[in-house]
């Protein structure tokens, strides 16, 4: 039978390499719709925590599907790459893409599930890249060496797509069915068994055709879209400091009922997507803009450390309660998480930092607010909004500094409270 007709039957058998955040969710949507989904990982670790139905990222309804899949032997899980590559019909690559430490794109990580599968056959296959990679790498590297090493005609004997991922952390399972498709072909006919394969996840999702080329750099426009919005947002941020006013009432004045503006609120940004994804087009003389807002944003932890020292005096000894750690509201993921930015600058002050975050194994609340010198609203978790002025004072040492990255506390309600108040943006 051919892939297509397979794949329409659902009589086919997919590989996802890489367990993380892009690859657990992924898998688990296609074994919940019936297909036999083989997930390979290089971690033993995750691989045998799996194995035992446990997670290793925080997802909503990920636990469940996990257990129900895995019981009804939809998803099974191996380190056994080159069994999972002559197993499957369709290989979806989701490893890592992290820079390195000079800012450089590491496919290590590419480098290695490619060599593992290019030393097997694959054809009659499709392969999904879905990491995100830098323009051109779908082609001139995947294909390429595939083709190199295999002998195999792309569109012929094998077919090739990049399908970039989209989701949301925390919304993973939601949106793998409800966002649209890009699906970037070497060919047509890849194109076209690749967007059948996504009909399984929703016959309602829509696909979007197009080239390779054309999609790695939509997903890496996006991205850098959002991100340097933020940038924009916190330079307001600095710029509303310096002439003493506040960025939230202005944002919020500019924003009302004028539909050319929707300036987002400043804040802590970062996280392993947006970190990362500018320098992803390193290879191009174009990227200033983007360089300065990854500037900028990465400034920003740097900055409230700077504002606390010149609220406080030295920072030396003092006791500080972070709250929150995570990259983003209402996440467990600390990769290039800003708060531990804020963490790691407050420690080299050498202040005794308490941590509490909802999503991550810390200290309760209670004990982390308790005789706090400054007390730093790190993240914008939803647990947050609950907190009230009145209780941070009351466990926190008189006259406690309330740092609010977030705009979360009204200034005049922390100093009625009886505390002093720093905000991002409030001069
Ligand atoms: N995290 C997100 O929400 C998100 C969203 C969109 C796109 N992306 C992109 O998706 C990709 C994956 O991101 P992630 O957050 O899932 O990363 P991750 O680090 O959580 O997961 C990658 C996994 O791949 C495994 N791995 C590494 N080499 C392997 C190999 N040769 N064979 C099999 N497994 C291997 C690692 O052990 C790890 O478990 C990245 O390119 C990222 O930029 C991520």
């Amino acid at each position: 039978m051919q892939l297509l007709d397979k794949i329409k039957n659902k009589q086919f058998t997919m590989a996802v390499f890489g367990l993380g955040r892009v690859g657990l969710p992924f898998s688990l949507i296609f074994a919940a719709r019936n297909v036999k989904v083989i997930g390979v990982d290089v971690d033993a670790t995750i691989v045998e925590r799996l194995k035992k139905g446990i997670t290793t990222i925080r997802e909503a309804g990920i636990e469940e599907l996990l257990k129900k899949v895995m019981s009804e032997q939809k998803f099974i899980v191996t380190v056994d790459a080159k069994g999972a590559v002559d197993e499957a019909d369709v290989i979806v690559v989701t490893v890592g893409t992290p820079l390195t430490h000079d800012l450089r794109p590491d496919f290590s990580q590419l480098h290695q599930a490619l060599e593992m599968i290019s030393s097997r056959s694959i054809s009659g296959k499709l392969i999904i890249l879905r990491s995100t990679v830098p323009p051109r790498t779908t082609e001139e590297v995947v294909c390429k060496l595939l083709k190199e090493r295999t002998g195999l005609e792309v569109g012929r004997d094998f077919y090739l797509t990049y399908c970039p991922e989209r989701i949301l952390e925390g919304r993973a399972l939601e949106e793998l069915e409800t966002l649209p498709e890009i699906i970037g072909g070497v060919d047509s006919a890849s194109s076209i068994i690749a967007a059948e394969l996504f009909k399984i996840v929703n016959p309602k999702k829509r696909t979007i055709i197009t080239s390779a080329k054309t999609a790695e750099l939509a997903k890496l426009f996006s991205n850098i879209y959002r991100y340097v919005n933020f940038a924009l947002a916190n330079q307001f941020a600095l710029i509303a400091e310096y002439y003493g006013a506040d960025a939230y009432e202005i944002i919020k004045v500019a924003n009302q009922d004028y539909k050319r503006a929707n300036i987002p609120i400043p804040g802590p940004s970062g996280g392993p997507c947006l970190y990362k994804d500018g320098y992803m087009l390193n290879y191009t003389p174009f990227i200033d803009f983007i360089k300065s807002a990854w500037h900028l944003n990465e400034s920003i932890p740097l900055h409230m450390v700077n504002r606390t020292k010149e609220k406080v005096g030295c920072l030396f000894g003092l006791k500080v309660a972070l709250l929150g750690l995570a990259f983003k509201a209402d996440v467990d993921d600390t990769r290039q998480s800003p708060a531990v930015k804020l963490l790691n600058a407050l420690k080299a002050e050498g202040c005794e930092v308490a941590v509490h975050d909802p999503y991550i194994a810390s200290a309760p609340i209670e004990s982390v607010l308790s005789n706090a010198d400054i007390v730093i609203l790190a993240v914008n978790h939803s647990q947050f909004k609950d907190l009230t002025c009145q209780y941070i004072a009351k466990l926190a040492k008189p006259r406690a500094l309330l740092v609010d990255c977030w705009g979360f506390f009204e200034p005049d309600n922390v100093r009625k409270a009886g505390m002093r108040y720093l905000g991002l943006g409030r001069g």
